[in-house]
């Protein structure tokens, strides 16, 4: 996994920001996986900046996000359809029918998360996939014990994500404890995957990720596995990491590289 260790959350936006922008000028087609919480915030705001300053072009983007909790309709504010119209959708061109969100009201689960995996083909495969990380090493919604090999479906929130998680709702009680939520292997299968972490509270999880062992423990572990994950992490999220010397010298050699043999 490439490691990118950034000063601060503002760094972190940046950086993410710049994978994202050089792939949608590079592909205007391409299909970005999204993801909510409060960490891809910064790299949210940072491309409605690209598409109001730079005219970053979305028309013909498509997105799929990872998850959405079971019961929470487009219009709730608490749901994860909301939360990206708000904050990305909106203050984009991007045309609403290429955006997909999981339906927390669907009638049927089951074949609306078999149809959910068939759409993701269908548009061809994610191109990047963004990706928060609970506190206790969860990618989207696959909680500790998940397969790696799952596929999009129903999944339980731990007790822990449900009080991390509380902190956006009225009560507790009002957090679902149920969501929709690609598999980690849905996830495996994105041509490139990018982690964001930042703070103190995710330390203890990207260590696990990055440097313990593969683990359905630590769903997010599996991106070991991937050709092509990169985590950027900000200083406090990257502080419990043994080997921060090496992935700063990797950088450093990358930067060299791309500055030409002369340099
Ligand atoms: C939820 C989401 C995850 C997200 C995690 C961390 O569990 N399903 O996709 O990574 O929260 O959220 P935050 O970025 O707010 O710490």
């Amino acid at each position: 996994m490439r490691v990118i260790v950034e000063s601060g959350p503002n760094e972190v936006a940046q950086t993410a920001a710049q994978f994202v922008a050089r792939l949608v000028r590079r592909r205007p087609t391409c299909v970005l996986g999204l993801a909510t919480g409060s960490t891809p915030l910064g790299l949210y705001a940072e491309l409605v900046r690209l598409h109001r300053d730079e005219g970053l072009d979305f028309s013909r983007v498509v997105t799929f996000n990872l998850d959405e909790y079971v019961g929470l309709g487009p219009n709730d504010p608490q749901s994860y359809r909301y939360f990206m119209n708000e904050n990305l959708f909106h203050h984009i061109n991007i045309d609403p029918r290429n955006t997909h969100v999981p339906d927390g009201r669907a009638l049927d689960f089951e074949s609306h998360c078999e149809q959910y995996e068939r759409l993701i083909q269908e548009e061809g495969g994610i191109d990047l996939q963004v990706l928060g990380i609970g506190s206790d090493g969860h990618i989207a919604f696959n909680e500790p014990g998940s397969s790696l090999g799952s596929r999009t479906r129903l999944k339980t929130l731990t007790s822990e994500t449900v009080q991390d998680n509380a902190r956006f709702f009225a009560r507790l009680e009002d957090v679902p404890r149920l969501a929709i939520t690609m598999g980690v292997g849905t996830i495996l299968e994105s041509r490139q995957c990018l982690v964001l972490a930042c703070g103190q509270s995710k330390a203890q999880a990207i260590r696990a990720t990055v440097e313990g062992p593969v683990t359905a423990q630590v769903t997010a572990s599996a991106l070991q596995f991937h050709r092509s994950a990169i985590a950027v992490l900000d200083e406090s999220a990257a502080s419990l990491l043994e080997r921060r010397e090496y992935y700063r010298e990797v950088e450093e050699s990358q930067r060299r590289l791309e500055q030409g043999p002369h340099a």
